[in-house]
């Protein structure tokens, strides 16, 4: 064989192992630098179908999904920013993993075992994701694994005895799973050295059309439950579960968000909108398919399917011109949030399910997302 044609036989074999590694690697670069130091890495996962899911190590924060649209085409669908800069500046919650305790807690004070707890009040007179500085502003190990047909980023913190005035060291990981069925999974795990209070959520905003350029108002969505917990002027439960029948809660039948929103209902009026948390069980009883959003114009569909006995769900009420990725002005309703969780304000209120976590116990929670396609008019008969 000619020097020349065995050197071009190595050369292709080269590439050819480079693009296959390409493909099986989660692929890392640096996102920025926090002021205390620690370099923030970018992990992106890409699956078999080009279905691909960033994720950084500050907040655990879920940076950018991409998923094909009914063209073929693979673009974002939740918003976000371009830089580590921004989400340290002025992000609200983008993406972001909240803890300790996701969602309100009344006046920022809860009782666990006769010991009275105080909290930030840091939205309002309540307590809101976790405090000033919450799970998702704090910076996680990270540590990459994969297997043929999945890759996963496990993201780990410890936070310690009371760090924003909850009590115990807890030692949480929210590991992101993308898989090659097209769907994204966060399992999160925590214990505890003392008794506490634990709540935990992801709080990506997404957009299925557009990625936040437009509204969300036409997304077709159904919840699967018959009830939700209304709250007060400041968005905490009265501490009621009721009937979403025939209010502009009733998402059992697929409806657009926009259809009742401006509804003259007084649960709408004080949240500017859907921020609401549906009953999806008043007991933790297993995996539950929570939700599915339809967005017609791409036919991206989207299912939830949750452990948890909660769904907050929020319109984007607070979105008012922030500038984020590439640019794209957000405003009102550019996107919409599906928390899974337990309910708001739960260690003030005994009638919903526990939050308490003891020593020797382990907390776990799993969220599935997972997406297809909807061809409209191409059904099968
Ligand atoms: C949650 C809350 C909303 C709002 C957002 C963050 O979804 O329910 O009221 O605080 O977080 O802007």
């Amino acid at each position: 064989m000619k020097p020349s044609l065995i050197l071009f036989l190595l050369l292709t074999l080269a590439v050819l192992s480079c693009s296959k590694n390409d493909n099986i690697n989660i692929a890392e670069e640096t996102f920025g630098v926090l002021p205390s130091g620690e370099h923030v890495m970018l992990y992106t996962m890409k699956n078999a179908n080009g279905m691909q899911a960033s994720v950084m190590n500050y907040g655990a924060t879920l940076v950018s999904l991409k998923t094909a649209d009914n063209m073929g085409q693979i673009s974002e669908i939740t918003l976000g920013f371009d830089s580590l800069k921004q989400y340290l500046e002025k992000s609200p919650y983008f993406g972001a993993t909240v803890g300790r305790y996701a969602n309100r807690i009344a006046d920022g004070k809860f009782t666990l075992d006769g010991q009275e707890y105080h909290l930030a009040t840091n939205n309002g007179p309540n307590h809101l994701h976790g405090g000033v500085r919450g799970f998702d502003k704090v910076f996680w190990d990270a540590e990459t694994s994969q297997t043929e047909e999945s890759k996963t980023v496990t993201f780990r913190y410890t936070s310690v005895d009371g760090e924003e005035g909850y009590p115990g060291t807890v030692n949480v990981t929210v590991a992101y799973t993308l898989t090659d069925g097209n769907t994204l999974k966060i399992e999160y795990a925590a214990t505890t050295d003392k008794p506490t209070i634990i709540n935990l959520s992801n709080h990506t905003y997404f957009n299925l059309k557009d990625a936040g350029k437009t509204d969300i108002l036409g997304h077709v969505i159904k919840i699967n439950t018959d009830a939700y917990t209304p709250v007060d002027e400041t968005l905490i439960p009265t501490g009621e579960i009721v009937s979403v029948h025939n209010t502009p809660f009733d998402f059992q039948q697929p409806r657009a968000i926009g259809e009742r929103i401006h509804d003259d209902h007084p649960q709408i009026a004080i949240a500017g909108g859907y921020d609401h948390n549906f009953v999806l069980g008043t007991k933790v009883i297993g995996m539950r398919l929570a939700a599915t959003v339809f967005e017609p114009t791409t036919g991206r569909v989207m299912n939830i399917a949750t452990s948890e006995p909660g769904l907050q769900f929020y319109s984007g009420n607070f979105l008012n011109g922030l500038k984020g990725r590439n640019n794209v002005v957000y405003n009102k309703h550019a996107a919409f949030c599906m928390e899974p969780q337990h309910f708001p304000d739960s260690p003030n209120k005994p009638q919903f399910p526990t939050v308490v976590l003891r020593p020797g116990k382990e907390f776990t929670s799993l969220t599935i997302y997972k997406f297809f396609l909807k061809f409209v008019g191409l059904e099968e008969k």
